[in-house]
């Protein structure tokens, strides 16, 4: 195993009952500013816009509502402006992955003179560590991204077709986890995020690290969850099992415990992230169409065999001697499972019909993702286009 240091200080509040005893004073800890970050409609559909509202009447909140899925720089630019101007203390961010997302950059951004699109392109924000941060608490509302325990933050500019992942100070202060939230969270969603968390997994099982079975243990065990109640959460939206398991494997798939030790970057999200770039679509489909498409191509390299047979093993619970044949029934059942949950398998299906942007979204994410140097099986623009191919 490699040397590693891990250090996540997010205080973790799961489960049902926390956010009418607690939010006030974890919010209010931090000062009585508040920016109240939430995306469209859903919050106040579910009534949770009005019981955040009543529990933290005596603060002064601002609001910033309308963050749409994959944030875009505007809505930071305006989250920004809002969190100067009423010198707020601490962010509220209460919804998926795009809200929160949106919010830790806003966080850094209070801070910063210049244009928060800097903060997101500088070298995984790099030079946001320098400044200083407004803590945030979350309330998460759909089981997807673990940005609730983790430090990454994925904005997008659509102006010039960029998508890009960053990092920001701090892990979020402190992250309410109801999963009774998520049921009403739609199938088509329900199913993006459950293949998102798979996909992180995915990301995290395939590297070239040796020996290290605790992390490789923990993934197939959360893989094996997240196997087992995403069809159950989309047939039976209000089974509080189904979601409180997806749920805690969201943010346990990407808060750094299982890829402590890791060596190499991932690859299906550098990818992915171009899909979303051009074309804006919806992060976990995108995901479940290119990630099969990405095992054939790296199966071709011999070497990574017994890690694809591995995880037929211990995760499908396929037997045979032939790792080839283990490894193309593990692709099978990956794509059947991602079907299965009623998600989009092909480009077309998501509007993207020919391969007019292939070549260059094939050269960002080679140079965003380090595809051909830090890749686990490293992939040329030419590789890169081939999976996008396929996938049409
Ligand atoms: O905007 P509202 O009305 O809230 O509707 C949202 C949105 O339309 C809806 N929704 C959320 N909670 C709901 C609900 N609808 C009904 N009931 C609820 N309880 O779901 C839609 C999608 O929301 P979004 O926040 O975009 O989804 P998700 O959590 O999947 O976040 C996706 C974004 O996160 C990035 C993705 O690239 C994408 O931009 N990622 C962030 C990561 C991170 N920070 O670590 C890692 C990931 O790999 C990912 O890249
Ligand atoms: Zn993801």
């Amino acid at each position: 195993m490699e040397n590693f240091q891990f250090n996540n200080p997010t205080d973790i509040r799961f489960g049902k009952g926390h956010i009418e005893p607690e939010l006030h004073d974890a919010v209010a800890q931090f000062g009585n500013n508040v920016l109240f970050v939430y995306g469209g409609h859903s919050i106040k559909k579910s009534g949770l816009y009005d019981q955040v509202k009543n529990l933290l009447k005596d603060l002064n909140i601002v609001e910033l509502g309308g963050v749409a899925a994959n944030p875009k720089i505007e809505s930071v630019r305006e989250g920004q402006k809002l969190a100067k101007d009423n010198n707020v203390d601490v962010i509220l961010a209460v919804g998926g992955g795009s809200v929160i997302d949106a919010s830790k950059v806003i966080s850094s951004a209070k801070f910063y003179d210049g244009d928060p699109w800097d903060l997101v392109v500088n070298e995984n924000g790099a030079d946001s560590h320098k400044i200083d941060e407004v803590p945030i608490v979350d309330i998460l509302t759909l089981s997807a991204t673990g940005t609730e325990m983790n430090r990454n933050a994925v904005i997008s500019n659509m102006e010039i077709n960029e998508k890009i992942g960053t990092t920001v100070p701090n892990t979020p202060a402190v992250s309410f986890l109801d999963p009774s939230l998520t049921e009403t969270v739609p199938a088509r969603q329900t199913a993006a995020g459950s293949i998102d968390i798979m996909s992180h997994l995915t990301e995290q099982y395939f590297d070239c690290a040796e020996n290290n079975d605790v992390s490789k243990g923990l993934i197939e065990g959360i893989m094996q969850a997240v196997i087992k109640w995403a069809p159950i959460a989309i047939k039976d939206p209000t089974n509080y099992d189904a979601r409180a398991n997806l749920m805690w494997a969201s943010t346990m798939a990407l808060n750094s415990i299982v890829n402590v030790s890791n060596i190499n970057e991932w690859t299906v999200h550098p990818l992915e992230h171009e899909l979303s770039a051009y074309y804006d679509i919806t992060h976990g489909i995108g995901l479940g169409i290119l990630t099969p498409r990405w095992m054939n191509k790296v199966i071709e390299d011999k070497t990574t065999l017994p890690l694809f047979a591995r995880l037929a093993r211990n995760v499908w619970h396929l037997s045979g001697d032939d790792d080839l044949e283990l490894a193309k029934a593990a692709i099978q059942k990956t794509s059947d499972w991602n079907k299965s949950l009623g998600a989009e398998m092909t480009l077309p299906e998501v509007g993207i019909k020919d391969e007019t942007n292939f070549e260059a979204m094939a050269k960002s994410a080679v140079k965003e993702g380090s595809l051909d140097t830090d890749a686990y099986i490293k992939l040329t623009v030419e590789d890169a286009v081939e999976i996008y191919r396929a996938s049409l």
